[in-house]
This record gives structure tokens, C-alpha cells and sequence, in this order.
């Protein structure tokens, strides 16, 4: 959790990670295949109540939309705390590490000062390299609505039979994304996303499908750094609709722990090691920010909302 922290110290009541963001309220349809692979009653035909927050992967609460490469969502699905459904995903399609350790070393690389720090970095975790190919390479959006969020751990479905498989998912935008480069994205203001996502939703609601994908026998399945082949097999679940962004500050997201561990019946972690790992580091998060009352909320300019 320190090692989250920027060099000016932590963003003070707000997400240790992912300090910026928008918070959002909405709805899960199921349309009934999750049946075959999970017990849990949100993926039972239906229509669920969705509690979600479009983010930045920083720990600088008033960074420019531009500086940040990648993105996330974090979501709860259900309303029955027997039943809810909890993730966070982010918008690269691998993790830049294979490790918990690895992240911490990550960002002691980048906070350190010493001038062969990364380049040792990236000597000892060569799975970085397919990160960083996909951070200079793959296009811009210039709208949380046209992202697709990855769940990139792997968890245990296990299905009313009793039959289990292990999994990832992805929520794939509704809206076409149209590229844009970070020079564009930074001339329409730092926080251009927040504004242009409740500009967007207060014109019409926009909806991801819930994308499952089984892994095949021998999968990596404990390393979110390794895509799976392009092949495997996929379910479509439901739907995301987002209908209303909520204030950040003050709003339904601010006393929410989006931690994946928090899972329903019928749903589990795997023998991915991260999951255990952020649960531990998101309740950290959470207890510090929440004892600073006085510094939450703000806006990502800095003054109080
Ligand atoms: C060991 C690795 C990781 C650490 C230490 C870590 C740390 C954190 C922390 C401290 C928070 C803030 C939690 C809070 O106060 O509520 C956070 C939020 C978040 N993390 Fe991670 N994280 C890790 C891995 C991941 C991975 C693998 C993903 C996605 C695949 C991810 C996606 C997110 C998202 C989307 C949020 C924001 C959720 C929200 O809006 O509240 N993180 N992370």
C-alpha cells in the first residue's frame, strides 16, 4: 500500500489505486447461459440491480485523463448480499506481471530513483515486455463507453451439477470505439472523461455485453500476464446497461470495496494467486480512506463537491 503512494504521498480519503474515477448506478440483464456454467443467481435469467465506477489506473487523484494508460471498471452485480457478484477490471487485455511480488516490484522500480531500476525491472520480469507492446500499440478511446474491461483473473464457476470450470470475463462495449491519440485526448481537458461519460449517459444508456471465457486444460490460469489461446470458448451472460452516473463524492461508490474476492454462490477464486492479494491490499485501502473523512470527497480539481 505504500508503495502505491505517489512521491507527494497518498491522495488523502480517496482509492489508494485507482484514485480517480466516476461512480455509476444501472443494471445487469442475465439472459440465462451462465446457467450452465455457474450456480450463482445473478447469471439465473433476470434483471439485477448494477453498482459500478469507471477509473483511472493511478494513485493521483487529479491526474489528466491523458497521462493514464490504463483503464477500469469496478461492479457489483446483485442486491442480496447472499448473492452479489463483485470485480474490478481494467482495460489491458494481460497484467503487466505475473506475480503479486512482481507488482510491488513494479512499483518499486518506478518509484525509485536509482537510474538502472526499471531496466533491472524488466530484466527480471521479462513478461513485461508483452505489457508494454500493448501499451505503445494498441489505440486510445476517447470514452469510458467505448472501453472493454477485463477481468484478467481467473476464477472457479461451478455449475448446478456440480460441475466446475475456471474462467475469465470481459465486458465488451455496446458503442464502437473510435481511436483517438493521448495529443487529442489531452486537448480536450484533464478530465474530459467524467464529463463526456455523464454527457453520454444522460443522452441514452449504454450497455456492455458480459463476455465468459472457459479455459482449456493446461491454461495458465494462476498468471493474469498470459492471454489464452484466441480460440477458447465463450459465453455471453448479459448485459451491462449503465443508465445514471452518480456523484463521485458522496455517492453510492465512495463506501464500496470493489474486491474480487467477494463472490457469490457458485462462483470462487482459483489458483490465481492475485486475487487473495488485492483482497488484502483493497481492504488496507479502504480502512485508510475511510478514516479520512475529512479528506473525501473532492473533486478531481481539488475543491470539495
Ligand atoms: C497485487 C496486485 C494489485 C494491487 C496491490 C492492487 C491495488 C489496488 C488498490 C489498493 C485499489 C483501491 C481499493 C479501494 O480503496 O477500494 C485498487 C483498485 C482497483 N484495482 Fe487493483 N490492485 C492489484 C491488481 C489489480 C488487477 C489484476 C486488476 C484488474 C484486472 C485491478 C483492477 C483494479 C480496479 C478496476 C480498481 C478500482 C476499483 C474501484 O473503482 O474501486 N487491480 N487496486
Amino acid at each position: 500500500m505504500n508503495a502505491l503512494a505517489p512521491p507527494g504521498g497518498p491522495a488523502l480519503g480517496h482509492r489508494r489505486n485507482h484514485a480517480k474515477g466516476i461512480c455509476f448506478t444501472g443494471t445487469f440483464t442475465s439472459n440465462g447461459a451462465g446457467t450452465a456454467l455457474s450456480a450463482a443467481r445473478v447469471l439465473a435469467p433476470g434483471q439485477y440491480p448494477a453498482l459500478g465506477r469507471f477509473n483511472l489506473a493511478t494513485s493521483d487523484a487529479n491526474a489528466a485523463d491523458a497521462t493514464v494508460r490504463v483503464r477500469g471498471m469496478g461492479l457489483q452485480i446483485g442486491s442480496s448480499s447472499a448473492d452479489i457478484w463483485r470485480s474490478a477490471m481494467i482495460t489491458a487485455p494481460i497484467f503487466p506481471v505475473s506475480t503479486p511480488q512482481g507488482f510491488y516490484d513494479l512499483l518499486r522500480a518506478s518509484g525509485s530513483k536509482a537510474p538502472d531500476a526499471m531496466k533491472n525491472f524488466v530484466a527480471a520480469h521479462p513478461e513485461f515486455s508483452n505489457f508494454l507492446k500493448w501499451a505503445t500499440t494498441s489505440p486510445w478511446t476517447g470514452s469510458y463507453a467505448e472501453d472493454r474491461f477485463n477481468s484478467l483473473d481467473s476464477f472457479t464457476f461451478t455449475n448446478a451439477s456440480g460441475q466446475s470450470s475456471i474462467v475469465r470475463w470481459s465486458l465488451i462495449p455496446s458503442a464502437p470505439p473510435v481511436a483517438i491519440t493521448p495529443d487529442e485526448l489531452a486537448k480536450r481537458g484533464p478530465d474530459y472523461l467524467e464529463s463526456e461519460i455523464s454527457a453520454r449517459v444522460g443522452k441514452a444508456p449504454q450497455s456492455w455485453t458480459m463476455v465468459v471465457t472457459i479455459s482449456n486444460p493446461g491454461d495458465p490460469t494462476a498468471d493474469p500476464s498470459k492471454a489464452w489461446p484466441a480460440d477458447r470458448r465463450t459465453v455471453p451472460v448479459g448485459t451491462l446497461t449503465v443508465q445514471k452516473i452518480e456523484p463521485e463524492a458522496n455517492g453510492p461508490c465512495r463506501d464500496i470495496n470493489f474486491d474480487p474476492t467477494v463472490l457469490p454462490p457458485g462462483m470462487a477464486t482459483s489458483n490465481d494467486p492475485f486475487p487473495a492479494a488485492r483482497s488484502a491490499a483493497y481492504a488496507v485501502s479502504y480502512d485508510r480512506r475511510t478514516a479520512e473523512a475529512a479528506d473525501y470527497p473532492r473533486t478531481s480539481q481539488g475543491g470539495t463537491q
